[in-house]
């Protein structure tokens, strides 16, 4: 009797281990496909045959397995998994020329990875502006079992935001890359979960025997979110957009911010929130409104003079019609240039109590001027005049192997001018590129300065939402101008948010911190898809030397290749 239960106790001890934490698979297609997004339609980058790609829900401390095809013709491709950190999986974190070659045509990748932190994430496209073609998806990590949110909700909703263009991304790219620069404009559309309405208010396409817009497609179909009344509902709501900040609203209803890129924040509530690309939010509503009407939410453009129409979705409070038209208009986004709002709404963002805090010093610390710039004519952006160009053997196999020739052995330089003026156009615009990174010694805290500056033309700065691969890091600190070093005796060690991703304001620095503890090559750039291509990036590289059984087919590029390496890697 007595062995019995001992055996029951190891079976369901076992059954507890297996359930704790499982390997999920997934097997992916990535391919050009006709999808009309916003009712026009055009070719994208779907995964089997789904636009956006098929959304990944996993615990913490699953592992996620995606053997992923390129059955794209005539070029390469990648997948990040933004927001995960890639501990001890570095070639898995799906750079091209980073991390990993680009997965050649026909071939197949492994991505193999854990999710270590519950959060709200998403993937996409890491190679050329393949991001800006439609390749990208959800990616959400729940808690772990036993183990609970900090705050409670009745159900979710996943508003993964983006901007559409109806131009293709070669079209832009060589726009982007011609004598006299042909700049992208406006997104047509904004779009949630990959649906918009181009040229068409969804208020007008509601209205019974309206002619003005129709709908041709169900893949155009406005987003519904069906709710009950009495009831509290989380929004994870994340932004991959090419080049669009953006601002979410709810008519009458006001939003707990509880998240921000994977980590919880002290709650705060707020009537809109801002949101650039790269970033991730969870926000909580209560649906305490007269349970009759319908509501608006609204997706508007912040930061450039729009010139796209808002995204609408309906909150549809059950047991209403969907197509019940709300009773008040859709919230108005702020102006946008009110750049006194967004900073507000970016400084009440502070990490929850219980957040690990930063190291209280920095061994290294690096100025990273921001640039508009000219290289033989052809417009770029640098860092510390140093516009981004790619080398075409991965980062991570070259600095592991030592190979030679690989990359620009040079070192970046870790601050700017101190007489450069960050509030005029740059005096002299010439510019450099290369591809030489920073070698940062591993364990060590280092601190960033991302410095602001004016853009080419008179009295242009723009906001530059940055991104870490590899780290998340804290937001020590905003502030206009120049930063100066006393500045950084304002800066907040006592409870500054964790995140991977932070806006730098139009003639405003950004200070961020992170600890060096991840062996592998990083990119930390700006998220905004053109501004990447145009060089807007910097390379990490941390404990390089400590990374061991890199796959083959992270450092060759095609079969062949992979093969002779069998010969020659230990
Ligand atoms: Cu979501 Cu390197 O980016
Ligand atoms: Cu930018």
């Amino acid at each position: 009797m007595g062995s019995l239960l001992y055996v029951s106790c190891i079976i369901s001890l076992l059954l507890q281990a297996g359930l704790a934490s499982k390997t999920r698979h997934f097997k992916w297609e990535v391919g050009y496909m006709y999808a009309s997004p916003d009712c026009e339609e055009k070719i994208l980058l779907g995964i089997n045959g789904q636009f956006p790609g098929p959304t990944i829900r996993a615990k913490a401390g699953d592992t996620i397995h995606v053997e992923l095809k390129n059955a794209l013709h005539t070029e390469g491709v990648v997948i990040h998994w933004h927001g995960i950190r890639q501990y001890g999986t570095p070639w898995a974190d799906g750079t091209a020329s980073i991390s990993q070659c680009a997965i050649n045509p026909e071939e197949t990748y492994v991505y193999r990875f854990q999710v270590d932190k519950a959060g709200t994430y998403f993937y996409h496209g890491h190679y050329g502006m393949q991001r800006a073609a439609g390749l990208y998806g959800s990616l959400i990590v729940e808690v772990a079992d036993g183990e609970e949110e900090p705050f409670h909700y009745d159900g979710e909703f996943n508003l993964l935001l983006s901007d559409w263009y109806h131009q293709s991304i070669y079209d832009q790219m060589v726009g982007l890359s011609s004598k006299p620069f042909r700049w992208i404009g406006e997104p047509q559309s904004l779009l949630i979960n990959g649906r918009g309405q181009y040229n068409c208010s969804l208020a007008a396409h509601l209205m019974e025997g309206s002619s003005t817009c129709k709908l041709t497609s169900k893949d155009c179909a406005p987003v519904v979110l069906r709710v009950l009344p009495g009831k509290t509902y989380r929004l994870r709501v994340t932004s991959t957009t090419s080049l669009s900040s953006l601002n979410l609203a709810i008519g009458n209803h006001k939003m707990m911010v509880v998240e921000a890129d994977g980590n919880y924040v002290e709650p705060f509530i707020v009537d809109d929130m801002d949101i650039y690309s790269g970033e991730s939010y969870s926000v909580l509503i209560n649906t305490d409104q007269n349970p009759s009407s319908n509501y608006w939410l609204s997706v508007g453009v912040r930061g450039r003079k729009p010139n796209t129409q808002p995204a609408l979705a309906i909150i549809n409070y059950q047991p209403n019609s969907p197509s019940k038209l709300p009773e008040s208009s859709p919230p108005v986004t702020p102006e946008w240039n009110d750049y006194n709002h967004s900073k507000s709404f970016s400084r009440k963002i502070l990490a929850r109590q219980g957040t690990p805090k930063p190291p209280l010093y920095a061994e290294q610390k690096i100025a990273l001027l921001n640039t508009q710039n000219k290289i033989n004519g052809y417009i770029k952006w640098s860092i510390n005049n140093v516009s981004l160009a790619l080398p075409p053997t991965p980062y991570l196999g070259s600095m592991r192997y030592h190979l030679k020739n690989a990359f620009d052995p040079s070192k970046p330089p870790d601050n700017f001018p101190s007489d450069y003026d960050v509030m005029k156009p740059p005096k002299n615009p010439n510019s450099t590129q290369s591809s030489n990174a920073y070698v940062i010694q591993f364990n060590s805290t280092v601190d960033v300065i991302l410095q602001n500056a004016n853009a080419l033309a008179d009295n242009v700065s723009e906001i530059h939402p940055w991104h870490l691969h590899g780290h998340d890091f804290w937001v020590l600190g905003y502030g206009d101008e120049r930063f100066e070093e006393k500045d950084a005796s304002q800066f907040n060690l006592k409870n500054p948010p964790l995140r991977n991703t932070v806006v730098i304001f139009p003639y405003g620095w950004t200070a961020i911190r992170f600890v060096a503890d991840n062996p592998g090559v990083w990119a930390f750039h700006c998220h905004i898809e053109p501004h990447l291509h145009m060089g807007m990036g910097v390379i990490f590289a941390e404990g390089v030397d400590h990374v061991r059984r890199i796959p083959k087919d992270a450092i060759t590029c095609g079969m062949t290749a992979k093969k002779l390496m069998n010969n020659v890697l230990p």
